[in-house]
């Protein structure tokens, strides 16, 4: 579904990506772990356009792209739920999940599949954001980004300073949603446990390379657990 081949990317001066290449399969949830400030979020921003690269290529379902702006690259079919989750805290439930539908044509209904997937949601549906317990504004944050259907879905630390029981439910989510076999999952953690849990596929990142890769099965086997222990 997606490949990425040898990008690199620079803050000014800094070299933070360095030749980085990934594929994330249909079906699959490609798990991408790295300590602090290795360039997880980087990268994830630049799949989504959120970044410029300087070279490389990414290409979605065979086209290539990487000049696409962040909308077309949504249009294209990437949903993203950025790190800290970035829900409209002053809009309602209901105007946040609309959001994730803004390219869509005018009227597209929220699809109901959302409210299954979080009930929460619907006995939210006209709080604001910002009134919402973090774990719950992940979830929005996650039904946000599946509004419009994504053929990729990429996750930045969707546990990060989230309560245990919804760190499950979300989970839970992610397999389903992989499962169905029509979507591709990048799922970035710090959280190694869930992380292990859910990978099919995994990477390892440090100073902005890719360190390490394989199967989910084989990770704890290949020392990945000692690889990103803090
Ligand atoms: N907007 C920015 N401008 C300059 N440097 C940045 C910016 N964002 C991140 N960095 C630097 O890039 C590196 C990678 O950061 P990041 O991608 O956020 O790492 P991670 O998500 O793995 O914690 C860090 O050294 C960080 O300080
Ligand atoms: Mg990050």
């Amino acid at each position: 579904m997606l490949s990425v081949k040898n990008i690199h990317q620079y803050y000014g001066g800094s070299h933070i990506l360095r030749d980085v290449s990934l594929e994330a399969r249909l079906g699959k949830v490609t798990v991408l772990l790295g300590r602090n400030g290795v360039g997880k979020t980087t990268l994830l921003k630049s799949l989504m356009g959120l970044v410029p690269i300087k070279s490389g290529s990414i290409e979605l379902d065979g086209k290539p792209i990487h000049k696409a702006t962040p909308y077309e690259r949504a249009r294209a079919g990437i949903g993203f739920v950025p790190q800290g989750r970035e829900i409209f805290s002053r809009l309602t439930v209901e105007e946040n999940l609309r959001m994730g539908l803004a390219y869509k044509s005018a009227g597209t209904p929220i699809p109901a599949e959302l409210f299954e997937l979080f009930p929460v949601l619907r006995q939210m549906i006209n709080r604001r954001g910002g009134d919402l317990s973090g774990g719950q504004q992940q979830q929005l944050a996650i039904a946000r980004a599946l509004a419009p259907r994504p053929k990729l879905l990429i996750l930045d630390e969707p546990t990060e300073g989230i309560q245990p029981s919804i760190i499950k439910d979300i989970g839970r989510v992610i397999r389903m949603l992989a499962d169905r076999g029509d979507m591709a999952i990048i799922l970035c953690e710090q959280y190694y446990d869930f992380a292990q849990e859910l990978a099919d596929d995994y990477l390892v990142m440090e100073r902005g390379e890719v360190i390490a890769r394989g199967l989910g099965k084989d990770m704890e086997a290949q020392g990945v657990r000692q690889l990103v222990a803090i």
